[in-house]
Parts: C-alpha cells; sequence; structure tokens
C-alpha cells in the first residue's frame, strides 16, 4: 500500500501540476473556473498572478493560514516517509525524489500561505464543501477536483461522490477530476459504476489520459460534460 491516511490532508499542487492533471489548456485557464477542494494549492495563486479567474472552495479556509500551516505541517513528514519506503509505487520523473517531492509541496504550501488572507478578502478562498456548493447554476465554465474524489474512496462512498459530481455539473459546465485512483493505486472502486451511472443521466464521460503521472498508474482524468451521453436524443 502506498500510502495510508487517516483523514483528508491538506496537501496542494502548483499550476504546472493543475494544467497537467487536468489537461487545461490556455483557452480553459481564460475561463471562470472553480477549484472544488484545492486546500493548500498554489494554483489559486499562480492563476490570480496571471489575471486568471479562479474561485477555490475547501472546508479548511473557514481556519487562519497558521491553523492550515500547522495541519499541513504535522503531516508532510509522515507522508513524505510513507512515499520514501514505497518508491517503486511512485513514478519519479516530474518530481525527481522524496526529497523533491517535499520541497515542491513546501513551495507549493508557502505560496498559498502569501496569498491566502489576502485571496480570502477578495473571495477568492471560500469555505464550503462537496456534495452541496453555494453558487448558482452554471457560474463557472469549468469545475475542478483534484487529489479528494476517487482518491479518497475508502472516506467518501459513492453516493456522496455521485452527489458531489452532480453539483459540480451543475455549478460548471464540465468537470475535470484526477486522479482516478485511491491511495492504495487502485483505480477507485466507483469509476466504473460512475461512468455507466452519469452516461444513464445523459452525460458524456471521458476518462482522459494525461500528461501527469506521481502514483504509479495514476495518469488518467474524468471528464464530465452535460447533454451528449446515452439519454441525449441529438
Ligand atoms: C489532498 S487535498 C488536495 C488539494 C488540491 N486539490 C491539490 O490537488 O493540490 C484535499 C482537499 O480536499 C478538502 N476537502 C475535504 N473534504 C471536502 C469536501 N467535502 N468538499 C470540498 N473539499 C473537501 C480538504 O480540506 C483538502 O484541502
Amino acid at each position: 500500500m502506498a500510502v495510508t491516511l487517516e483523514k483528508i490532508v491538506p496537501f496542494g499542487r502548483s499550476l504546472d501540476e493543475y494544467r497537467r492533471m487536468v489537461s487545461l489548456s490556455d483557452t480553459d485557464l481564460g475561463g471562470k473556473i472553480v477549484g472544488v477542494g484545492d486546500g493548500p494549492a498554489s494554483f489559486n495563486a499562480e492563476m490570480h498572478g496571471l489575471g486568471n479567474i479562479v474561485v477555490s472552495v475547501d472546508p479548511v479556509y473557514q481556519l487562519s493560514a497558521g491553523e492550515i500551516e500547522g495541519q499541513f505541517y504535522a503531516v508532510v513528514d509522515k507522508i513524505i516517509e510513507q512515499v520514501r519506503a514505497s518508491q517503486e509505487d511512485w513514478v519519479w520523473s516530474y518530481h525527481r525524489s522524496p526529497d523533491a517531492l517535499k520541497e515542491a509541496r513546501v513551495e507549493v504550501a508557502r505560496n498559498f500561505f502569501e496569498d491566502y488572507e489576502r485571496g480570502k478578502r477578495e473571495g477568492r478562498y471560500v469555505v464550503g464543501e462537496l456534495p452541496c456548493l453555494e453558487f448558482g447554476d452554471r457560474h463557472y465554465d469549468l469545475a475542478l477536483c483534484s487529489h479528494l474524489l476517487f482518491l479518497y474512496s475508502d472516506h467518501l462512498n459513492y453516493e456522496f461522490h455521485l452527489a458531489a459530481i452532480l453539483e459540480m455539473l451543475r455549478v460548471a459546465a464540465e468537470v475535470r477530476i484526477f486522479p482516478l485512483l485511491t491511495l492504495s493505486l487502485a483505480r477507485s472502486p466507483y469509476v466504473e459504476r460512475m461512468v455507466g451511472e452519469l452516461e444513464d443521466r445523459g452525460m458524456s464521460v471521458e476518462i482522459v489520459e494525461v500528461d501527469y503521472e506521481l502514483q504509479r498508474g495514476g495518469n488518467e482524468m474524468m471528464w464530465v460534460r452535460p447533454g451528449v451521453g446515452r439519454l441525449s436524443t441529438g
């Protein structure tokens, strides 16, 4: 087993990692994006620096920067040690080693902490949680969810996943979710059933290979759009 975690941890990734994980094009980056469960990722901070629009939603944003920082540093060494002990389960191409991975995660978190209080005041970091989001219908072009759904299949049941995806599809024109593996590196047991159920509800669902793989075998995202699945008459 690659990593075991008792609860969902605030661990974050960079804009470049987001671009790769969910195949964001320049056109995608110019749209209105909601990042659900962004935690201490620097995606929002970096996007803001480039003049792009991202709102991040996470229950952890009810905490201060110092409190999130405390949670991050309480788990980072333990996670890196688990990764170091299972190095063959990881692909060392983007991040070259467990030490480089730790450095990258710490740098991302620092960028997030620097931006966090100002971003909160500007409404870019919003307290909220799946499966209910406080946005109007189709408020966003794109909803992203990285390292929450499917990854934590042992913590969040199938019904939660379905409700969460339908809710993201309510607030955004499309949804992209990465990865499709669980913490133990198996494909989430919910993926196949979810594809079938979403298609039965008329959605178009694609499993897309992406240019990012850290968990070995974890280089796929789920791309969901409304209206062109099995129930479509078009
Ligand atoms: C492992 S972090 C991933 C952070 C970021 N998406 C990334 O990939 O870098 C998972 C995040 O999901 C958040 N989370 C947990 N339950 C949630 C829920 N029901 N709705 C939205 N976010 C949630 C946690 O607070 C945490 O910040």
